[in-house]
């Protein structure tokens, strides 16, 4: 069983996953959204969201146009209705080479041990056209506060060593990385919605100043 993976096929993790998306936490999830749809030109591209999850950055994507799949290890995570949606593993994936324009992958890297990342990306680079858009967290921020106390284990990596280990493979042309949130998701998760939209109008500004200290950050690979 790879990392991750065993927790969120808990029914009991799957069914309350999106809770974490209420009061504060819409705030977040508003502003993840967002910055997906800043870094992908989602209109009339053909898209794997990989960890997909419940869904929220592919119907976000397909409601902007694009033909979204999304795939996750978890079928309990799936919610089912929803077209396009299939269970698989991000380290062999499913599909025949060259088959999307883009992929993107939110709040999964952190599941990934060190040396699969080479592998993850290598997967990637082949179903992929164009560009691959992904987030990781960064050890040097308030969520290492609290890493320790989560129940599933996950890596923050760092931003150097992220950024080493993805231009030494051959087939990266380029790499941008965009450091988002001061403050960290569990945090915006348990404020009350209306004290997270104030905490986020001084996170924006702040982060631009405090970027290393940034807990998430968004990176765009150009194949
Ligand atoms: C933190 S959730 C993120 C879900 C979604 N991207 C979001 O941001 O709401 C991590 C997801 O990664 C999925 N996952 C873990 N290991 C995986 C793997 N090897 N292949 C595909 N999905 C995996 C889990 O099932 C879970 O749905």
């Amino acid at each position: 069983m790879k990392l991750g993976q065993e927790w969120y096929r808990r029914e009991e993790v799957a069914s309350r996953y999106d809770q974490r998306f209420t009061h504060g936490g819409r705030v977040l999830n508003r502003e993840e959204i967002e910055k997906l749809l800043e870094l992908v030109d989602t209109e009339d591209k053909r898209i794997l969201d990989i960890a997909t999850g419940t869904g929220r950055f592919a119907e976000a994507m397909e409601e902007t146009g694009g033909d979204v799949v999304g795939l996750d290890a978890s079928r309990e995570m799936l919610r089912p209705g929803r077209a396009g949606y299939l269970v698989g593993d991000a380290l062999e994936l499913p599909f025949k080479d060259k088959v999307f324009d883009v992929t993107t992958s939110m709040r999964f890297l952190h599941l990934l041990r060190p040396r699969q990342i080479p592998e993850f990306l290598g997967e990637v680079e082949r179903v992929t056209e164009e560009k691959f858009v992904f987030e990781s967290l960064n050890p040097a921020s308030l969520r290492a506060l609290y890493q320790w106390y989560l129940p599933q284990r996950s890596y923050l990596f760092r931003t150097s060593y992220l950024r080493e280990i993805i231009e030494n493979l051959d087939f990266v042309k380029d790499l941008k990385s965009d450091p988002h949130f001061l403050v960290p998701y569990g945090a915006y998760q348990v404020m009350p919605h209306g004290f997270a939209e104030k905490v986020n109008r001084i996170d924006r500004k702040a982060v631009e100043a405090l970027s290393p200290l940034a807990s998430t950050i968004y990176w765009t690979v150009q194949f």
